[in-house]
């Protein structure tokens, strides 16, 4: 059997072809789904960056298209967003409303010199298939800042304008626009709050209603921060939430504590889908799944890199705290092939039904009573097994992955990761999401998260419970394949 295909994903996506990181300018338009991505087509590191492209009409399937942005004159491609210019706010269309993208143009300059960035705009009339740089780029510059890029745009109808928000070196900064080419300078934001644990990356800011009242909304500000060597957990996206009045974003009391979108090492870069159809409502949002730690060493062939599965973002409140939740987009159930589904089952009786079962690619949901600790094995083949569950005396959702498979590429690849649980209701949930190179693990509805690669040889394939009382039974579990739909 050909190995290349032991590290591509059932259902998640990854380039055809070489070196992938960030997501970018990600766009609900005319029925497709739009993924961009951080694309050097020429190598398996990162090199000259360009935005690959993908589709998909249910979030589940991807198919990916010819590159959308190539590098010019000014510079390489790096992260930025897309948006549906309806109002023809640009002038780029006067037939019908199409797609404006804004991204960072990353410039090196000769030995010596800092790189220049700064955000440029493309068009495209034909769905995101060809693009046309504006000829007026760059059409926002600032020499305060090296650091200064991936800007996420979003129509502010308050206000009747663009709103942006850009890395700044370890702060964000937010602008407004009437039509996407005149930028004013609004705000800066993060100087003595949040991790500055590296640079500041990839923001996003939206709002959301918390415990879904429509007249309770907040906004959420996500951040990712770079790997910086001297802390372990390598690259990863924290976030806040507050108030924006179009101008100033105010954190509310909860952002003074540092708070992680995600608790495992693989979940970076990620941000939301703009326009999202209103009758949809939801905050949809893909990460890159993988750490810039190790990014470039990770097993790999032919292509590197992984987008997270889809997620649905939520605001929840418990004990009093806003909580970001994140669930799996409700279309990966289409994907869904039952292989058990069991109910009052003790660990003994689920070992005897997952006994000989050979999986790569599949989902579990469980159900587990208040104070039991339990959770599963994945991936188990000789000398290889990925450890989830839920340790109820710590009250924490973990991930294991020391004995995952190929774990030596880098010394703090191998480990454990564990998330708080917020408040453990009457029981505890466990929603687990298993590849060929990946686990994602949903605690508690989403509200405790970890998203972490593992590269387990293929034949690792199996799959068994564990739990500290033999006795206490699962109240419910859930296995079932995930599969392509069938075209
Ligand atoms: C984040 C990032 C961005 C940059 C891009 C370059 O992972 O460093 O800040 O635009 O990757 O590929």
């Amino acid at each position: 059997a050909s190995t290349k295909q032991n590290y591509r994903g059932v259902y998640h996506f990854s380039p055809q072809a070489k070196w992938m990181n960030d997501p970018n300018g990600m766009v609900y338009f005319e029925g497709e789904y739009h993924l961009f991505f951080q694309h050097h087509p020429d190598g398996m590191t990162m090199g000259a960056m360009h935005w690959g492209h993908a589709v998909s009409k249910d979030l589940v399937t991807w198919e990916e298209l010819p590159i959308a942005l190539f590098p010019d004159e000014l510079g390489m491609i790096f992260s930025g967003s897309a948006v549906v210019d309806w109002n023809n706010t640009t002038g780029f269309f006067a037939d019908k409303p199409g797609l404006v993208a804004i991204f960072t143009h990353h410039l090196d300059m000769p030995e010596g010199q800092p790189p220049v960035q700064r955000q440029s705009l493309a068009y495209s009339h034909d769905n995101g298939r060809t693009w046309t740089k504006y000829e007026g780029n760059p059409v926002l510059e600032d020499d305060a800042f090296i650091d200064f890029r991936d800007p996420k745009v979003f129509w502010n109808r308050e206000t009747g304008k663009w709103v942006m928000i850009v890395a700044c070196g370890q702060t964000v900064c937010l602008y407004h626009s009437p039509d996407l080419i005149h930028w004013t300078f609004a705000s800066e934001f993060g100087k003595g709050i949040g991790s500055h644990d590296g640079v500041w990356e990839c923001p996003d800011l939206f709002p959301l209603y918390v415990d879904g009242d429509t007249a309770n909304i907040k906004w959420v500000m996500l951040v990712s921060i770079g790997a910086d060597p001297a802390f372990a957990e390598g690259s990863r996206t924290q976030y806040f939430t507050g108030d924006f009045d179009g101008n100033v974003f105010t954190p509310d009391e909860d952002s003074r504590t540092i708070r992680w979108l995600d608790y495992g090492r693989d979940n970076y870069a990620g941000v939301s889908w703009s326009d999202v159809p209103e009758a949809d409502g939801r905050r949809l949002f893909i990460g890159w799944m993988s750490n810039w730690m190790y990014a470039p060493q990770t097993p790999a062939e032919e292509f590197r890199g992984a987008m997270t599965l889809p997620r649905e973002l939520y605001l929840e409140s418990r004990e009093g705290k806003i909580l970001l939740v994140q669930k799996p987009a409700q279309e990966l159930e289409a994907a869904r092939i039952p292989v058990l589904s069991l109910k009052d089952v003790t660990v003994q009786e689920i070992n005897a039904s997952l006994a000989g079962l050979q999986l790569d690619a599949y989902g579990i949901a469980a159900k587990l009573p208040r104070g039991m600790s339990a959770g599963f094995k994945v991936r188990v083949g000789a000398g290889e097994e990925t450890v989830t569950g839920i340790d109820a005396q710590t009250g924490e959702l973990y991930v294991d992955r020391a004995a995952s498979g190929q774990a030596g590429f880098h010394e703090h690849f191998p480990g454990r990761h564990s998330a708080a649980l917020q408040a453990p209701g009457e029981t505890n949930d466990l929603c687990i999401f298993v590849d060929r190179t990946s686990v994602e693990v949903f605690g508690n509805g989403g509200q405790a998260v970890i998203t972490d690669l593992i590269f387990p040889k293929p034949e690792s394939a199996g799959i068994a419970a564990f739990a500290d009382h033999e006795e206490t039974p699962f109240l419910s579990l859930e296995v079932y394949k995930l599969a392509l739909p069938a075209a």
